[in-house]
């Protein structure tokens, strides 16, 4: 458990058991070996592999294996699927910083500031062309589930910058909106695509729990940036206040409510309840690890 602020707590890291670590070092290792014979020429794999370099927390693809863990898969099956996603997501972050004009990202410079906006938004792309060539192996309808997740990213991400340009205060209803659709859409597609690919039952609830994960993930990181520190954050934090970029705290802070924090806090547990009720029917101790993770004290 990390000590953020004096009015939050939460935790630093996931534990996950042996065998997800070890498919988690697969995945990276894989990524990380990603190369010219993936991008063509090396002025586009230099770009399209800098982030993957350098591992994020790996939330999508923990939680593509912790599915196929459930269903008591064989998860090197699920790699390439992991490499997808996570792939989808790294497109999003590159493009996400030329947007957002910030020059640091896992600590190291974002794309854009080592390679320049142009060849950023080219390695973005080919990213997302590389997670589809890895993600068509297992068949159309999860092409199809990665694609509808991508296509909502973008949505997301277009409501998020036109509301930074207009200058108005941002709803709760709109902060839901964008959140649901940059962050909950692909994390629900991770909790259920192996559902989808062996042709589930539950491949709705395991959506549902993935998309209340997403909303508390987003909401937890709009706390982090609000109040948490870089070390624990592994990016910049207070930037979203600084560019009045949408934050849930200053959602709240907008309103008029007393403890924006706090409620920001309530909000972000509320989902995290909400998974929890979901697992009820669907049990995964996995699942419930990454909920520990996503509570705030
Ligand atoms: C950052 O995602 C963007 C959000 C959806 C809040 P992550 O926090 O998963 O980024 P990495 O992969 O760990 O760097
Ligand atoms: C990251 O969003 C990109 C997507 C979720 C698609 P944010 O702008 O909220 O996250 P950070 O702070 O850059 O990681
Ligand atoms: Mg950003």
């Amino acid at each position: 458990m990390g000590a953020t602020s004096a009015e939050v707590k939460m935790a630093a890291s996931i534990e996950v058991p042996k065998e997800i670590a070890t498919m988690l070092y697969l995945t990276t290792s894989r990524l990380s070996d990603l190369d010219k014979d993936d991008f063509v020429v090396a002025e586009l794999s230099g770009p399209a592999t800098h982030l993957l370099k350098v591992p994020g927390k790996l939330i999508r693809p923990g939680l593509v294996f912790s599915s196929a863990l459930m269903f008591k898969q064989e998860l090197e099956k699920f790699v390439d699927l992991a490499m997808a996603i996570e792939l989808l997501h790294t497109a999003s972050l590159v493009h996400d910083d030329i947007l957002d004009r910030d020059s640091v990202r896992r600590g190291v410079d974002a794309v854009h500031t080592k390679y320049g906006s142009d060849k950023a938004i080219l390695a973005g792309d080919a990213l997302i062309a590389k997670a589809i060539e890895l993600a068509s192996p297992y068949g159309g309808v999860v092409v199809k589930r990665a694609a509808e997740a991508a296509k909502n990213m973008c949505a997301g991400e277009t409501l998020d910058i036109e509301r930074q340009k207009s200058g108005r205060p941002m709803s709760l209803d709109e902060y839901k909106t964008i959140a649901e659709l940059k962050t909950a859409s692909l994390i629900a597609t991770s909790t259920s695509v192996v559902a989808d690919y062996i042709d589930d039952v539950s491949r709705n609830a395991l959506y549902d729990i993935g998309f209340n994960i997403g909303m508390s993930f987003q909401i937890r990181d709009d706390i982090m940036n609000y109040a948490g520190t870089e070390a624990l954050a592994k990016k910049p934090v207070g930037n979203d206040s600084i560019y009045s970029r949408p934050n849930i705290v200053s959602v709240f802070e907008q309103a008029g409510r007393p403890s924006p924090l706090k409620t920001a806090i309530k909000l972000n547990n509320y989902y995290v309840d909400g998974a929890r009720a979901l697992l009820q029917d669907v049990k995964s101790d996995m699942f419930e690890r990454y909920l520990d993770f996503l509570s705030i004290a």
